[in-house]
């Protein structure tokens, strides 16, 4: 195992070369320091699964912020410095890297953030959330290679589990729920038997109290998984969402597997990932759901914005049904594009996908400046008049320019 760990670290289909060569010169100037220095958390993890990596997640033993000093000093590049953490940033064209103080960590009250003291490797390992995510590879001289791994998370990653530390693990921080999910349905692990059994009421009642952002972002980073779904109805079988609030959405399998779809050539439209996935989600709520959800989980606006659209969109959405192409035009233009492409995946009518395809991109060919030259004074008429135009276009009233020209003469008689 240790020689597959240093050939999957010299592998460039697994580290690409420029990563390899930034770890060369952290790895260099370390052991010029004497500073042991350590690859730490996902990295080892998925190195060690033989996949590819592109986070250097670095921890020294010692200074952080004096290390960066000097690898600045050495190697160009700029360092922000956060003092209160010995954490440091250092930015070196094209990458940024996250160079941290091994520390351990306290946790005063269930769910708050910890209270964090430089320390040595073993204790920052022991601070995290499962075995699989705390291990560290050495780095700095000859001891590059090394893999301290004081809980076995090399065997629970061969047994393909998921295991806590210790039995508070969740109560100290409940977002753990949601990552101890995120990672069995990643990599087709199981969450190990007493782990499973730690996510009880007890550690539910402090989800309860943690920032609605502290919870979202847990999902945003669902949403970027291509197993979001089954992460979803997993947490949703747990009963996290249920205990959360009860007006939680239900996990609808027939929409949220269409997150994964890519929009068609013809839409010519992209869509956030994690933007569609909420929307899936939210999509049979009503109003008043997405707009408690959204404050409970500190939507940022333009989920909110877009959400709210889709849902009210979708509940008149049979009133609308022969509205002419103008006024559907009218008033998907209002609309952000992703939730009119989220309720089109779900309902597949025509007039939304006709809107994204087609009536968006419709303008008149006479611009403002026409209708100066056919003698109309500037006002609030142009723009009536040019709305006009435009709707006999999406109505199939002109097909021409000399038609248009005809309707402009009789609209500005
Ligand atoms: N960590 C933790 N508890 C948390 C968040 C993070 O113990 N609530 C630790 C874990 O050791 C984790 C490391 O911090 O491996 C880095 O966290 P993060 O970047 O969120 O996760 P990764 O391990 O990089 O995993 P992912 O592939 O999901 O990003």
């Amino acid at each position: 195992m240790q020689k597959d760990l240093i050939r999957h670290l010299r592998d460039p289909n697994l580290i690409p070369p420029e990563k390899q060569t930034l770890l060369s010169s952290i790895a260099g100037q370390a052991a010029a320091m004497n500073m042991p220095c350590y690859l730490v958390g996902g990295f080892v993890r998925d190195i060690l699964l033989g996949k590819s990596v592109n986070d250097l997640d670095i921890i020294v033993e010692g200074d952080a912020i004096q290390f960066g000093e000097s690898l600045v000093k050495k190697y160009g590049g700029k360092l922000t410095p956060h003092t209160k953490f010995r954490t440091a940033i250092w930015h070196l064209a094209p990458d940024t890297l996250d160079l941290i103080t091994a520390r351990n960590e306290t946790y005063i009250n269930p769910g708050a953030l910890p209270t964090i003291k430089p320390s040595t490797i073993g204790d920052d390992l022991l601070r995290r959330d499962f075995t699989i995510n705390a291990m560290a590879v050495r780095v700095d001289g000859e001891h590059f290679g090394e893999l301290l791994d004081p809980l076995n998370g090399q065997a629970d990653l061969e047994k393909k589990i998921i295991r806590v530390l210790h039995p508070r693990s969740f109560m100290d921080d409940p977002t753990r729920i949601f990552r101890a999910v995120r990672y069995e349905q990643r990599y087709g692990f199981i969450l190990e038997h007493s782990t499973l059994r730690l996510i009880n009421s007890e550690c539910f009642a402090i989800l309860n109290t943690l920032s609605g952002q502290r919870i979202r972002h847990e999902i945003d980073l669902i949403f970027t998984e291509e197993n979001s779904l089954k992460i979803l109805l997993r947490l949703s079988d747990l009963g996290v969402f249920n205990r959360f609030d009860p007006n939680m959405p239900k996990v609808n399998e027939k929409y949220l597997v269409l997150q994964n779809s890519i929009p068609p050539a013809e839409f010519a439209i992209s869509v956030d990932r994690v933007l569609l996935g909420y929307l899936l989600w939210l999509l049979d709520s009503p109003v008043e759901v997405v707009n408690a959800l959204s404050k409970r989980l500190d939507f940022k606006s333009e989920l909110s914005k877009a959400a709210l659209a889709m849902v009210q969109l979708k509940n008149d959405l049979i009133s609308r049904k022969d509205f002419k192409p103008s006024a559907w035009t009218i008033h998907l233009e209002k609309i952000p594009l992703a939730a009119i492409y989220a309720l089109w995946l779900i309902t597949n009518e025509p007039a939304l996908k006709e809107f994204i395809v087609r009536w968006r991109h419709v303008k008149t060919k006479s611009t403002g400046d026409d209708l100066k030259a056919h003698g109309l004074p500037p006002g609030p008429r142009f723009g009536e008049i040019l709305s006009q135009l435009r709707s006999a276009w999406l109505d199939g009233k002109v097909h021409s320019f000399e038609d248009e020209l005809r309707l402009l003469e009789t609209l500005i008689r």
